[in-house]
């Protein structure tokens, strides 16, 4: 499966991916995922939203079971952030059947739409969608880089835009949500562990900063005349590291635009994106708070998530399945961690990073850890599945 789709997306000069939501590589991937389904002879449903299930048994009948993640990149992100948490699901499948297990309820494998948001600019867009935190009217005017709104990229890819919303038929089908994830930082390294289990999910959130000048002639006019916006975006900049260690927080600019973008013009506009996360949900806000009063900009807010505790019977079931797995927080955001807000008991599986590095193409895991990700994967599906 992995050799499938390894290169889909795939930038060769830089080994980075580019799989951003409803692009060509992202619509060839979604075609593997329901190929994948076929195969097994899974049926295989696409919400309003568009996100992707594959069934074995009727959830109709009874909630089941769902594993699974995301197969969308961030820019330039690693191989591992969302796909692994697909293959896994299907590998994990694979290895209940070959042990024979019936499953005693309905087992799903999903694929959540655009979950890093690299493209409208809101992450787990898919769930939030269906589980209603998102206005499909604001979902359907988001645009991306070039100008194209969501609603025009879904006509596109031959999709009724106004079938976006709350989607509790689907959602109803979810009695339990389980993702495995490569680990986003080394605490499996430091613990000695292939896998790990969630405990909880920071706060965190996007914003974007638009600070007003006045574009002009980089060789005529002089440094007092100048209103050049870049000079509060770069304070704004510096102002967020230092408030950010004040906090106990993380904030980060990590994307932004200037405009005209010329070397020899003082530039007009510049927007940028701060994205800010931490333990503790006041001590977020009180740093956003600050730096939209030191900066001068216009800020809006583009999305937010609350602290997510995993349910705790569930996650400690998990880390007994898989034979006594740490369990630790993460500052990242995942589709589990909207269904958990949602009401859904869920939980994550994280397979050692040796690095820690992601969202970069150096992202890694060694395989004899994904192979130990997919057998604790299905020790947990069949214990939550029954026999
Ligand atoms: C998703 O990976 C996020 O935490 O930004
Ligand atoms: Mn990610
Ligand atoms: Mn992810
Ligand atoms: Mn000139």
């Amino acid at each position: 499966m992995w050799g499938a789709i390894e290169h889909l997306g795939r930038d060769d000069r830089t080994r980075g991916y580019l799989r951003d939501a409803w692009s060509p590589a992202d619509l060839e991937l979604r075609q593997w995922f329901r190929q994948e389904a076929a195969g097994r002879g899974l049926d295989l449903r696409e919400d309003r939203n568009g996100n992707l299930w594959a069934w074995w048994g009727d959830p109709s009948e009874r909630p089941g079971v769902v594993t699974g993640s995301h197969l969308d990149s961030v820019r330039q992100g690693g191989a591992f952030d969302g796909p692994l948490g697909v293959v896994s699901a299907f590998a994990a499948l694979d290895v209940l059947r070959a042990r024979g297990f019936e499953p005693g309820r309905p087992l799903g494998i999903a694929c959540f739409t655009d979950e890093e948001g690299a493209r409208f600019g809101v992450p787990c867009m898919g769930s939030r969608l269906l589980t209603g935190v998102l206005d499909p009217d604001r979902a359907r005017g988001l645009t991306d880089d070039e100008g194209d709104s969501l609603a025009e990229v879904l006509r596109g890819a031959g999709r009724d835009p106004g079938e976006l919303g709350r989607d509790p038929e689907t959602l109803g089908h979810v009695g339990v949500f389980l993702e495995l994830h490569v680990e986003q930082g080394q605490d499996l390294v430091h613990r000695d562990a292939p896998v790990g289990v969630a405990s909880a999910i920071w706060p965190h959130g996007r914003w974007r900063f638009d600070f007003r000048g006045q574009a002009n002639h980089a060789g005529t006019t002089r440094l007092e005349d100048r209103d050049d916006p870049m000079l509060p975006f770069a304070r704004t900049v510096l102002r967020a590291r230092e408030a950010a260690e004040r906090g106990g927080v993380v904030a980060t600019f990590g994307k932004f635009r200037v405009s005209p973008n010329n070397a020899n013009a003082v530039p007009g506009l510049v927007s940028a994106w701060l994205d800010a996360r931490g333990g503790e949900e006041a001590a977020v806000r009180a740093l956003v708070a600050e730096l939209v009063e030191f900066s001068g900009a216009e800020v809006s807010a583009e999305s937010w998530t609350p602290v997510v505790d995993f349910d705790v019977v569930l996650r400690e079931r998990i880390a007994a399945a898989v034979g006594g797995a740490p369990i630790l927080a993460t500052g990242a955001g995942h589709d589990a961690g909207i269904l958990a807000s949602a009401g859904v008991p869920s939980a994550m599986v994280f397979v050692r990073n040796p690095t820690g590095i992601s969202h970069s193409p150096d992202e890694y895991a060694e395989t004899a850890d994904c192979h130990a990700g997919v057998t604790a994967l299905a020790t947990a599906l069949e214990d939550l599945c029954g026999s």
